[in-house]
């Protein structure tokens, strides 16, 4: 999945990027999801783009009332309309503009009521040697899906994104990665049960490249990425969605 963030700066470049990234999701038969983030102006000239959906579009955020005088925010039945199947919520950028948790949840539970699929984002600011980064992740993540049933385990995304990896160029290493996620289990175990929990995809972010891809994803066992700056680059991006191809 890549975030484009407040990226590119105009239309025509926003489609350019687009149609590269399709050419390379097409040519498979692979049962990889590829999707990207436009911003919301964007979004729909991209999905007419993409009739056939073999790339699926997200929104980089959405507000959780159905409709009213909310100045600025932008409703799911909205994104909806415009073809968007994947919300990404609370990334930490929209965190640190004041997005709290309690919001986060509600949102994740706005979008599942919808019916389309909650890319929920968690992750530490910084680590230390006491191992404080999990408690901050648990507390983000159950206050996320409080209330959420089982069965809507299947529109339910976890990307964790550490925050000190996020456009840094410093990204958590594989065991990092592989520590958290089983982490990120436990804690979804411990609400929903085993066999539902493993059925929540779990994605990194923070830096992903297609120098360090292949080995996060080889030893960590991570279902995907959210992807920052290297989704804005066709090549690189299709690279590394043909890796996560080669260990679906
Ligand atoms: P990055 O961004 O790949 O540029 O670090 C990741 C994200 O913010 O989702």
């Amino acid at each position: 999945m890549g975030n484009w963030k407040m990226n590119p700066r105009t239309l025509s470049e926003a489609k350019k990027l687009f149609i590269d990234v399709r050419k390379n999701a097409r040519s498979s038969k692979s049962s990889v999801e590829v999707v990207v983030a436009p911003p919301f102006p964007f979004i729909s000239e991209i999905q007419r783009l993409s009739p056939s959906r073999s790339v699926k579009i997200a929104s980089q955020d959405a507000y959780f009332e159905v409709s009213g005088a909310y100045t600025g925010e932008v409703s799911l039945s909205m994104l909806r309309t415009v073809g968007v199947d994947y919300v990404i919520v609370g990334h930490s950028e929209r965190r640190a503009l004041g997005d709290s948790d309690e919001e986060v949840q509600k949102t994740t539970a706005a979008v599942l009521k919808s019916n389309m699929t909650a890319i929920v984002c968690v992750g530490e600011k910084k680590r230390d040697s006491h191992g404080s980064h999990f408690g901050v992740v648990e507390g983000q993540l159950k206050s996320a899906i409080q209330g959420i049933s089982k069965a809507k385990k299947n529109h339910l995304v976890i990307a964790y994104e550490p925050v000190w990896a996020i456009g840094t160029g410093k990204n958590a290493t594989a065991d990092d990665v592989l520590e958290m996620k089983l982490f990120i289990q436990k804690v979804l175990t411990d609400s929903f049960g085993r066999t539902t929990a493993n059925a929540v995809r779990i994605l990194y972010g923070g830096s992903v490249k297609q120098k360090n891809a292949e080995e996060i994803l080889q030893k960590s066992e991570v279902d995907g990425f959210l992807i920052g700056g290297a989704s804005l680059r066709a090549s690189e991006f299709n690279t590394i969605v043909k890796m996560v191809r080669k260990y679906e």
